[in-house]
């Protein structure tokens, strides 16, 4: 994948943190999908739809565009922009209480948003599997805790995010949080590689969130946070 594609398309409008595009990239290029046209990928919690446009156009699958926090309105019009709205659709709905078919999509790719809903234990199973056909995969990519201070979230982390803190978990309990099932045939969870580049691709961008992470960076969020890949993938039947 060429990230030069989509530089057009990233800026403070877009953005809502650390670079989606980079982070996706990475998730991609580790495993990469290969979806007939015809297939469905769900992108939970996308945003401004970035990587719903990236997914779109990297696999050419269908793309259903979920998030909470932006409207559909919003989202379509932006879509429409980009002329993709005959490829993604959006939707609003909580990832806690999701609504599509049982075994609807192909794939599901989440991109900064999983640590919102997702720390609970077996919410893997009952709310993220059950839409998910055999043989799908699951490719996740979220701001965590490095390993060495896993646990201490609260702790080293509060002066930054403050309540939110609690968010930032490690790669073990992440790998925890997965858990296991019997529809699942293998899983990984890994520290990305593209911290450096997602990060100072925010930091440079006029918006008011960035100016505060900034202030932070170094001091917090560069020694103690790390992101965090998972990848699933369902047995074939
Ligand atoms: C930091 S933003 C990242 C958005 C986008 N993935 C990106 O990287 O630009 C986190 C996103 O998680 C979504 N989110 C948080 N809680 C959610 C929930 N319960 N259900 C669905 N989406 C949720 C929000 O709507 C928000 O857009």
């Amino acid at each position: 994948m060429d990230i030069g594609n989509y530089e057009k398309y990233i800026s403070a409008e877009t953005m809502m943190g650390p670079s989606c595009v980079r982070i996706l990239e990475e998730l991609l290029d580790k495993y990469p999908l290969r979806p007939a046209p015809e297939d469905l990928i769900l992108d939970l919690g996308c945003g401004k739809g970035l990587t719903s446009l990236v997914i779109a156009r990297e696999t050419g699958a269908k793309v259903y565009a979920n998030d909470l926090w932006v409207s559909t309105e919003e989202n379509r019009k932006r879509f429409m922009q980009w002329g993709v709205d005959g490829q993604i659709l959006p939707f609003r709905e909580d990832a806690n209480k999701l609504s599509f078919k049982e075994k609807q999509f192909d794939a599901l790719v989440s991109v900064d948003s999983y640590h919102y809903f997702a720390g609970s234990e077996g919410f893997f199973q009952e709310r993220i599997l059950p839409f998910l056909k055999d043989g799908g995969i699951v490719l996740i990519g979220i701001p965590g805790l490095k390993s060495a201070y896993a646990g201490r979230a609260g702790e080293l982390l509060s002066d930054w995010l403050g309540e939110d803190a609690y968010m930032f978990r490690s790669q073990d309990e992440w790998r925890g949080l997965i858990g296991s099932d019997e529809r699942m045939e293998s899983a990984a969870v890994w520290e990305m590689e593209c911290f450096e580049e997602a990060w100072n691709e925010w930091l440079s961008v006029d918006h008011k969130f960035a100016r505060g992470d900034r202030q932070y960076f170094e001091s917090v969020i560069r020694p103690y946070t790390c992101f965090i890949g998972i990848y699933v993938k369902l047995k074939g039947i």
